[in-house]
């Protein structure tokens, strides 16, 4: 294992599942680097490299996304012909995805929890939105509609971009350093407001203490427009072809440039990691000073 930085990465050299050192890889995941894979074992062939272009995704959705449950692929118009074969391409990732992980964390096992696979088709440079929803700038990953009570959000990317075209990422400081650093500007979540948004269907469950602070964690740094310029932060750009891993509700990351993207996210409860006190659960419990469940 060669490591990339203090912050970025620990690089695989060897064939992803025949890593001679998985323990390290484990602790280097959950201390929150990013894994890169330089060479993922998943190739498209002509037939799928011709599925890559934004047409088409819906219209107004910003992935193209297959429930692990769900027999249908979300964002793509039914009755396209394409449907079929961007099915197949997602699933296959999905299944990919599943046996990647099986092998580099055989810990994590039955525990592992899939969740929607996704494929990106459209450029990240040109893509307009609100701040809140820029992932070009730094953050951790929360959802407003899905509180997880401390449930890890692991994810695994591969950029399959056909043109030579790198995916870039800035990757930024540690959980506990984002945490220290925001926490006391954060605001209270006031009485009653947890049970509103339950109530008004606004959130899918309760949303806990914990949910509050990562979506506030979230916010906080994407609009300190003074932070994203100045925090600690290294970018690396990922070839086509590569691979990456990382819990995203705990690495700093955005995403400045790219085309063509697969991932598939994983949940985790905290207890099922080797080390549960890297958790973000565990960090904010620790500097708050009280249960955030
Ligand atoms: C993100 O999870 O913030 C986006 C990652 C990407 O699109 O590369
Ligand atoms: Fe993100």
């Amino acid at each position: 294992m060669k490591q990339e930085s203090q912050i970025i990465a620990t690089w695989i050299d060897t064939d992803i599942g025949t890593h001679p050192d998985n323990a390290a890889l484990l602790s280097a995941l959950e201390s929150g680097k990013v894994l890169h894979i330089p060479a993922m074992p998943f190739e498209l062939d002509d037939q799928e490299r011709a599925l890559l272009d934004p047409i088409h995704a819906s219209k107004g959705r910003k992935n193209i996304s297959l429930p692990p449950d769900g027999p249908t692929l979300i964002g793509v118009d039914p009755d396209s012909p394409a449907h079929a074969p961007l099915h197949c391409l997602v699933a296959r990732y999905a299944r990919s995805a599943r046996d990647w992980i099986d092998s580099l964390f055989p810990q994590y096992g039955a525990h592992l929890i899939a969740a929607p696979t996704s494929l990106r088709l459209h450029r990240v440079e040109t893509r307009h939105t609100s701040w809140r929803k820029d992932d070009s700038r730094l953050h951790v990953d929360a959802f407003p509609s899905r509180p997880n009570h401390g449930e890890r959000i692991l994810r695994v990317f591969m950029n399959i971009n056909p043109h030579g075209e790198p995916r870039v990422w800035r990757v930024g400081e540690t959980f506990e350093s984002v945490a220290q650093r925001f926490l006391p500007r954060l605001p209270r979540q006031w009485p009653g407001q947890a049970s509103l948004l339950h109530a008004l269907g606004i959130t899918k469950r309760y949303r806990s203490r914990y949910d509050h602070i990562m979506l506030s964690l979230h916010d906080a740094m994407k609009a300190d427009i003074a932070y994203q310029q100045s925090c600690p932060q290294e970018s690396i750009g990922f070839a086509p072809g590569a691979g990456w891993i990382c819990f995203s509700d705990q690495t700093s990351h955005a995403v400045m440039a790219g085309q063509f993207m697969l991932e598939q996210t994983f949940f985790l409860q905290p207890r099922d990691m080797a080390d549960p006190r890297q958790s973000p659960l565990a960090v904010l419990e620790t500097l708050t000073g009280r249960p955030l469940i």
